[in-house]
């Protein structure tokens, strides 16, 4: 393998980071960006309020109405103890329009376990797509994707800072510049591939962190330090204390510094002057805070020395982020060795390309693109008859209602698989209350009836062997005590066996008298465990009566769950039906979805060649051997123009297609040709040309990059 003995790099690393090669291998110098031409920076700002009016969030309205579909899924789920609140770009004011739907859910009384499982689990029977749980995080998320809107979300759980991070975020995004300029950052950062955390880079979160960073050090300053001076407000999370005071009032700059001027300032600091050993990003202090002092200095390899395989140690600290309200927490902890030297190249780049006078929409160029679509577009359709082409169009549009029909029978379907699965589920929960209400009697009931039982027997045992009643033995008693206590009659003495026997018939009446009062004792006690056994008797009957009116109850306002056997097997069923169906209707939404576009493409295809005249394949033209050339235009222009929705050419849209940016071609279905202007219409509206990486990724492979 060919090794730069420089650097260790190898020629594919050299490739791959090429500018920071050249600076490490000491080939080129640091270019300086103090003397930036006037001009430039002029047609530099008309390019960014060109993108900027591009920016919005097209998918506001998805990202609403899914907020509010999970947050009533989740109360219900958890009976009303569950809070969702959306935060990051949604609220903050700062998406591009590309980034994910951040939701945090909350408690408002005890947590119930397993909650992220319980989650996955409520989003797999609603069909979200590709479920990923992540549950040893410090704040555990569930990501998923919603197959409808084709949003990206991330519920994390008692994310509370967020919360107030997103707040603080959005008084900052206030003043428009400052919101334009991370605005720009964040662009920049997502075309160029450096915003994704979980792939080592660093997240959305900490590029705005960065950028606010570089306002509040601009001379004068352009962004304010929300967070001094204020009265201290505090917050305790998981045992923690945080101070979440956030001065939100308008902030008048006397800073003038256009977009392109801070921009290229930012770049000029954070790639050249900023020494990330010593200083650490803190927006609360509003400027650098000393890792020193921080204990933040960068121990463990550098990031050269991982990826040449010198180290394999763990890097800490290596781009000193702190987080405005958790001031242990580092944003750059997650960086990995490659992310570190891709986000430093990137630095490297857009010094260089700046100080060649390049342009913002070069220095952003996408790094991923799709590359699976074929090299030409059409080719297969430039063989092919038009009218056969028409034809084949119409059986396709036909085929898109038949599958719009299927959806919808599929959807009706599934929509009462889930009632009757709510409704299966309410009325098990309800009978099962009855039924531990049974439980629970019956437990008590068991061991008064052994009580009873034993008090019966005590009873009757004692009146077996005492057949005279209490009140006989006392009177009994009374005589005997009498005579035997009677003054003695010197002349009518009783002999002495007499006396004896009286004797042992009065002790004998004393215990049958004692035997008495306890059998007595036994019956009263009898009399009052039985009465209690009989009102219990009776709320058991209620049980049984009030379980068949719960049923009885339901069945005649829902008479579907007539014949159901109310089991929890049932619901499983019902369950596993209703997720069958959700997965059909994901088939047959991507039918739908391949469908249109490949109607999108021939209908494009006829256009073209309508327009062509002359290039026009014949009804009958033998099919050409040599691949056709897509008209000569500037692609990489085109396509810069399609990422903002600006207009273009019929030509220029062919070899846009042929080049694989194809989306949004359904948009044009009603233009007609040779209406120029409702073409530029449909063309601006439709701004889907823009590559995000994150999809670019998901959708096709990775390019190397540029
Ligand atoms: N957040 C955080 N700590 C992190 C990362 C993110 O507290 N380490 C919170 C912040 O409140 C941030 C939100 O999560 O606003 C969303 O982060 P992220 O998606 O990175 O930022 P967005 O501005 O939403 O970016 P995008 O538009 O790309 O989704
Ligand atoms: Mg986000």
């Amino acid at each position: 393998m060919n090794v730069c003995r420089t650097t260790g790099l190898t020629v594919d690393q050299q490739e791959r980071w090429p500018f920071l090669y050249s600076h490490l291998s000491s080939e080129i110098e640091i270019p300086s960006l103090d003397a930036t031409d006037e001009q430039y920076i002029i047609e530099m700002d008309k390019e960014i309020s060109r993108i900027l009016k591009h920016i919005g969030d097209g998918k506001a309205k998805s990202r609403e109405s899914l907020t509010r579909h999970l947050q009533g899924l989740l109360q219900r789920r958890f009976q009303r103890n569950a809070k969702v609140e959306a935060f990051g770009s949604s609220v903050t004011g700062l998406s591009l329009g590309t980034g994910d739907l951040d939701l945090c859910l909350s408690f408002k009384r005890e947590q119930p376990k397993k909650v992220l499982r319980k989650v996955a689990g409520l989003l797999r029977e609603e069909g979200m797509m590709d479920i990923q749980q992540i549950p040893r995080a410090k704040i555990p998320i569930v990501k998923f994707n919603d197959s409808r809107s084709g949003l990206e979300v991330d519920i994390s759980i008692e994310n509370r800072l967020a919360i107030y991070n997103s707040k603080m975020l959005k008084a900052y995004a206030q003043d428009n510049r400052v919101r334009e300029f991370i605005l720009m950052i964040k662009y920049w950062a997502s075309r160029r591939g450096i915003n994704t955390a979980y792939e080592g880079t660093l997240s959305s979160y900490a590029w705005t962190l960065m950028s606010i960073q570089h306002l509040q050090m601009t001379n004068p300053p352009v962004a304010p330090n929300r967070q001094s001076g204020n009265k201290p407000k505090i917050v305790e999370i998981n045992g923690e204390s945080y101070d979440i005071s956030n001065d939100s009032s308008p902030f008048e700059s006397e800073n003038t510094q256009s977009l392109a001027s801070l921009l290229i300032s930012f770049f000029d600091r954070f790639a050249t002057r900023w020494d990330w050993n010593e200083m650490v990003v803190s927006i609360r202090n509003g400027g650098p805070l000393n890792a020193e002092k921080k204990r933040w200095t960068h121990t463990g390899p550098l990031p050269l020395e991982v990826v040449t395989g010198q180290s394999k140690n763990r890097m800490e600290h290596i781009m000193p982020i702190e987080d405005p309200f958790d001031h242990n927490h580092d944003l750059s902890r997650i960086v990995k060795a490659e992310g570190a030297m891709t986000i430093q190249e990137e630095f490297m780049r857009a010094l260089h390309l700046i100080s060649e006078g390049k342009s913002w929409r070069e220095i952003c160029t996408p790094v991923m693109e799709i590359d699976e679509e074929p090299e030409d577009f059409f080719h297969d359709l430039r063989t092919q008859n038009i009218d056969s082409l028409k034809e084949s169009l119409e059986e396709m549009k036909s085929e898109v209602s038949q599958v719009e029909e299927h959806i919808q029978s599929l959807v009706t379907e599934r929509q009462n698989s889930k009632e009757l699965l709510d409704l299966l589920r309410g009325t098990l929960q309800e009978t099962r209350n009855v039924k531990s209400n049974r439980q629970s009697i019956l437990a008590e009931l068991r061991p008064l009836s052994m009580k009873v039982q034993e008090l019966r027997q005590t009873r009757d045992g004692i009146n077996d062997r005492i057949a005279i009643p209490t009140k006989r033995i006392r009177q009994e008693m009374v005589r005997m005590f009498n005579s035997l206590t009677a003054e003695v009659d010197v002349f009518n003495t009783q002999n002495l066996g007499k006396e004896k026997g009286d004797f042992s018939y009065f002790f004998e009446l004393q215990a049958m008298y004692k035997a008495s009062i306890e059998s007595n004792e036994a019956h009263q006690e009898f009399i009052r465990l039985r009465r209690e056994q009989n009102k219990e008797y009776k709320a058991l009957k209620e049980t049984n009566s009030k379980e068949e009116d719960v049923l009885n109850r339901l069945i005649e306002k829902n008479p579907e769950l007539k014949g159901i056997n109310l089991h929890p097997k049932t619901v499983k069923e019902f369950q596993e039906n209703a997720n069958a169906l959700q997965k059909s209707i994901n088939i047959q939404y991507s039918k739908k979805h391949e469908l249109r576009r490949e109607i999108g493409r021939i209908e494009a295809w006829i256009r073209i060649a309508a327009s062509k005249g002359k290039q026009r394949p014949k009804r009958d033209s033998k099919p050409r051997t040599s691949r056709p050339r897509a008209p000569s235009v500037n692609i990489n222009e085109v396509r810069e123009r399609a990422s903002t929705g600006g207009s273009f050419s019929l030509n220029e849209l062919d070899a846009l297609l042929s080049k694989g940016g194809l989306s949004g071609i359904e948009s044009k279905e009603k233009s007609s040709p040779s209406n120029p202007s409702a073409r530029r219409k449909s063309g601006r509206k439709k701004t889907s040309y823009r590559v995000d990486p994150r999809q670019g990724r998901k959708r096709g492979k990775k390019q190397s990059r540029k």
